[in-house]
């Protein structure tokens, strides 16, 4: 089975998960992005790339943040919450400044542009987004955007930065998913592996 793992903490978390299961190392080798152990191969990869691996089937199964899985539209099968990684996505802006409310057209800046329209559309507001991939934050501060919409984990760069949550569009949290076919075809076996990772992590 083909599993890809967004690099850094949440990859070494489930490698951690594997270890237990199975009671041997799992381990990326220094810049190796390929790890083959126990009949499964691992692919280290960017985390905004897992859902693309997982959704065109080079890989079978991936583990993301749900709001990777939102802004992208991902056609893949959710099929356990690790319970790890847990955040929101705000609409955040300048701290008790709520100017905004009376604009017939807003600006926001987010790395989560999918998110940000589709949130505004629905409430009918009209938008402008202005996509930035990165210190979103900086965005009201400068006059760039009326607000922003990002991801808030501690609430520490807000309230760092003058600003704070206006609303929450959505708590995220890490995700194993599947790819459509794999599940059909190795249903038995991706079970199998859940069943697993929930005895010894609890999700
Ligand atoms: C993320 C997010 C916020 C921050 C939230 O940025 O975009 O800026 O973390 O975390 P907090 O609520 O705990 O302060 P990241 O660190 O990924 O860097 P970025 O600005 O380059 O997106």
């Amino acid at each position: 089975m083909k599993i890809a793992l967004p690099k850094g903490r949440v990859a070494d978390e489930v490698l951690n998960i594997f270890q237990k299961i199975f009671n041997e190392k799992f381990e990326f080798e220094s810049r190796k992005l390929i790890l083959k152990k126990a009949g499964f191969t691992f692919y280290n990869v960017r985390n905004w790339d897992v859902a693309t691996y997982v959704e065109n089937g080079a890989v079978d199964i991936g583990v993301v943040g749900y709001d990777v899985i939102s802004e992208l539209n991902s056609d893949v099968y959710e099929i356990l919450d690790l319970g790890i990684g847990k955040c929101r996505v705000s609409v955040a802006g300048i701290k008790g400044d709520n100017s905004y409310k009376n604009k017939t057209k807003l600006v926001v800046a987010s790395k989560l542009a999918n998110i940000a329209k589709g949130y505004f559309d629905k409430k009918g507001v009209a938008v402008s987004i202005i996509k930035l991939n990165g210190s979103i934050e900086l965005a009201p501060l400068v006059g760039l955007s009326d607000l922003i919409v990002d991801i808030v984990e501690t609430g520490t760069t807000l309230k760092e930065n003058g600003l704070e949550d206006k609303e929450v569009i959505l708590h995220s949290s890490v995700r194993v998913i599947a790819n459509k076919n794999s599940f059909i075809q190795k249903r038995d076996e991706i079970l199998n592996l859940i069943e697993k990772i929930k005895e010894v992590y609890g999700a």
